[in-house]
């Protein structure tokens, strides 16, 4: 059952897409001569990895790929259990490749661990990580982010393929939800 709720503005569409850009400018800079997967943690994030992906090329950073992780966690009705499976995996080996995870959110850092861990081994050479956003205060595993988006306060957010019961996931910039 989805609550009474609205969703107040926090980032526009066009400050997204221009950290962006600033985030793909340093990209380009530290992957000099090296070619670089972008592996997009499912669901949300395919926008965002869209997106990164375009604004490389249009630097002149072409040599890019992209590929796909899913990630889980289990729920109970009553807890979630922190336990976390993969739903989905990547499409070509990774095996002595430069891998820049994108994740959207890092809420507890749960996800972006296990990503980090399974795609170390499978053998890549080097494995960074980009989050969108990052809800600091809510982390309980400290996990390596490179490249950070936007810092967020501990609210529930939406949009840019963020969903709230899977509403919202086409809203181009990013709201928080507030239950009325
Ligand atoms: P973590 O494993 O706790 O870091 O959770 C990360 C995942 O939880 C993200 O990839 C999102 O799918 C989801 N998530 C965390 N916070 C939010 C939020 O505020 N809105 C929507 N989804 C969220
Ligand atoms: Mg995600």
């Amino acid at each position: 059952m989805v609550a009474t709720h609205h969703v107040e503005p926090l980032i526009s569409s066009e400050e997204i897409q221009k950290k962006i850009q600033e985030l793909a400018r340093k990209i380009v800079v530290d992957y000099q001569n090296q070619e670089i997967v972008l592996v997009g943690i499912l669901h949300g994030g395919a926008t965002l990895i869209a997106d990164l992906g375009r604004a490389l090329w249009e630097l002149g950073k072409h040599d890019v790929f992209k590929d796909y992780i899913g990630i889980s966690s289990y729920e109970s009705e009553t807890e979630s259990s922190g336990n976390i499976r993969i739903t989905k995996e990547l499409k070509n080996p990774i095996k002595d490749r430069h891998v820049l995870i994108v994740e959207d959110i890092v809420d507890t850092g749960r996800s972006l661990k296990q990503a980090i861990e399974t795609l170390s081994s499978q053998g890549a050479k080097s494995i960074k990580t980009l989050a969108l956003l990052s809800k600091k205060e809510r982390r309980e595993i400290q996990v390596p982010i490179e490249y950070v988006g936007f810092e967020i306060p501990n609210k529930f957010v939406v949009g840019y393929d963020l969903d709230y019961d899977e509403m919202y996931r086409t809203m181009p910039g990013i709201g928080v939800v507030v239950f009325d």
